[in-house]
């Protein structure tokens, strides 16, 4: 069994698809957010899972903070760590003490529109496409190596979250295979190159939606 500890700042829904996934040879033993009233963390007790409460308000700074989550995430020996909508920057000590066993979940596809309001983002840059990432954490804000992509089309008269909705049916699809293939070791880091060894012939990676 691989033990998953998933990291949360709000609504937790991709959490959730990733919970409900029920996926083989996983188990989330953790729910941490930084926000107390983190609507995830009361979905997730009332399924009888181990959540808590990390409060970056209650430390002096970033540092301090990172250390406190980063003991109470290592009480629970995860073999991943999955930021999913966590929306903290991390410092570059826990991005290395996670190496490897990392992930995030960020809606844009990377390397365009690192940090926030990505979906206003690609609307003001007139972008036909838009979508999600699911990459390996590094130190750098929203870099890391790419797992997999999610693709949506950017229709006339988009509004900042008629976009996001549509992202976030993909990022619901796409986060638990990405999850599966890291549990089930295939996937092969690269450089900067992810080699996913479930994937044969075509790198089929990339998750298409209209
Ligand atoms: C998602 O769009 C995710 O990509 C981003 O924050 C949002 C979190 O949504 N990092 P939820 O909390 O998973 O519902």
């Amino acid at each position: 069994m691989k033990r998953i500890v998933i990291l949360i700042s709000g609504r937790g829904s991709n959490m959730q698809a990733v919970v409900q996934a029920n996926i083989a040879q996983a188990e989330v033993v953790a729910v941490i957010s930084n926000r107390a009233d983190a609507a995830g963390l009361q979905w997730a007790a009332q399924r009888g899972l181990a959540t808590e409460a990390i409060c970056h308000q209650d430390y002096a700074g970033r540092e301090a903070f990172d250390a406190a989550l980063m003991a109470r995430i290592d009480a629970y020996q995860p073999d991943l760590v999955l930021l999913a909508g966590f929306m903290r920057i991390l410092t570059p000590e826990f991005c290395e003490h996670y190496a490897g066993r990392l992930i995030n979940i960020h809606p844009s596809l990377l390397p365009a529109f690192p940090g926030l309001h990505t979906h206003q983002r690609a609307l003001d840059s007139g972008c036909r496409v838009a979508g999600c990432t699911i990459h390996f954490v590094t130190a750098q804000l929203d870099c890391g190596p790419i797992i997999a992509q999610g693709v949506v089309p950017v229709v006339n008269g988009d509004t900042a979250d008629a976009l996001a909705q549509r992202v976030l049916c993909v990022e619901h699809e796409l986060l638990p295979q990405v999850v599966a293939d890291f549990v089930a070791g295939n996937l092969v880091v690269e450089g900067n190159r992810v080699n996913n060894l479930s994937i044969v012939d075509e790198d089929v990676s990339v998750c298409l939606k209209n």
